[in-house]
């Protein structure tokens, strides 16, 4: 536990489980407010409780909302801001996966994924930095983009391009942003030991550790971690990046056996 956030409110989306929900509680455990979105109610309530209950202190709140549906992101925002009176960090986490082969891939799963992770993050950032611009907070803005918005990956198409718009998302907002002193940025994570990628995928984390060349997957503090240190005042000159956290997995392509 330690204050370097204390004073600070970070509203962070699809956080119920996951990675976001990491990100909630190394804020939580910094001392800031939290706000925790996630589209299943029940579960938003249920990991604020958990990380209050971890803590001793009520620093998180659940919150019910879409991303994919932007009068919801806007009505938590406004909640949000009534509640708290500012928003000085913005993580936009939620994203979707949808699998499938691109020659079979249906346009309702492709409207899916761009409506929740590239219209959701635009309109998710759009309401934080309102609040930002309005009341004279320099902010910051975190966006969740993937290894595969840089490499290409089978049955990962529509996903990919979504992540690799955001990577684009955060240089644009970024220059949009800067002089109100708000920096956006984007975290580009490789694969991350999480509920649904061990439930997707039997010995997940060993056949991914294998590739890395760390060898190891990362774990969802490895992102928190990270995340943290760019909401920081000493990332303040650092915007419009993407950080790629992957033990080294986008280095390198594969070599004919003998190199
Ligand atoms: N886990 C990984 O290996 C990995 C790798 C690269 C990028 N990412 C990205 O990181 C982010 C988090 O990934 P994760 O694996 O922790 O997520 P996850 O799939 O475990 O989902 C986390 C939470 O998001 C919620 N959610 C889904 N749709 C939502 C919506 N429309 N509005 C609000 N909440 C919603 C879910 O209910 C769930 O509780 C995503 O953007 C994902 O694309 C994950």
């Amino acid at each position: 536990m330690g204050d370097k956030f204390a004073g600070k409110v970070a509203l962070v989306t699809g956080a119920g489980v996951g990675i976001g929900y990491a990100i909630c509680r190394s804020f939580a455990m910094e001392g800031a407010s939290v706000a925790l979105n996630d589209v299943d109610g029940t579960l938003a309530s249920q990991a604020a409780a958990q990380i209050n209950a971890e803590l001793g202190i009520e620093r998180v709140i659940g919150y019910a909302g879409d991303i994919g549906d932007v009068s919801s992101i806007r009505a938590m925002v406004a909640d949000i801001t009534a509640r708290f009176k500012h928003i000085d960090v913005c993580v936009a986490n939620a994203g979707i996966t949808l699998f499938g082969k691109f020659l079979e891939y249906e346009p309702a799963a492709f409207d899916r994924v761009m409506n929740v992770n590239l219209r959701g993050s635009f309109f998710t950032a759009q309401a934080a930095a309102r609040v930002m611009v309005d009341r004279q907070i320099l902010g910051r803005i975190i966006l969740m983009s993937s290894v595969t918005g840089v490499q290409a990956m089978l049955g990962l198409d529509a996903y990919g391009i979504t992540k690799a718009g955001i990577r684009m998302m955060a240089r644009s907002l970024a220059l949009e942003l800067g002089g109100y002193g708000i920096t956006v940025n984007a975290i580009a994570p490789g694969a991350t030991v999480t509920e649904r990628t061990k439930q997707e995928t039997a010995n997940y984390e060993q056949d991914w550790a294998a590739l890395m060349p760390t060898k190891h997957a990362n774990s969802v503090d490895d992102i928190a971690s990270a995340v943290l240190f760019l909401a920081s005042p000493d990332a303040k000159q650092i915007t419009g990046q993407t950080l790629v956290i992957d033990g080294g997995w986008t280095l390198y392509s594969p070599v004919p056996p003998g190199y």
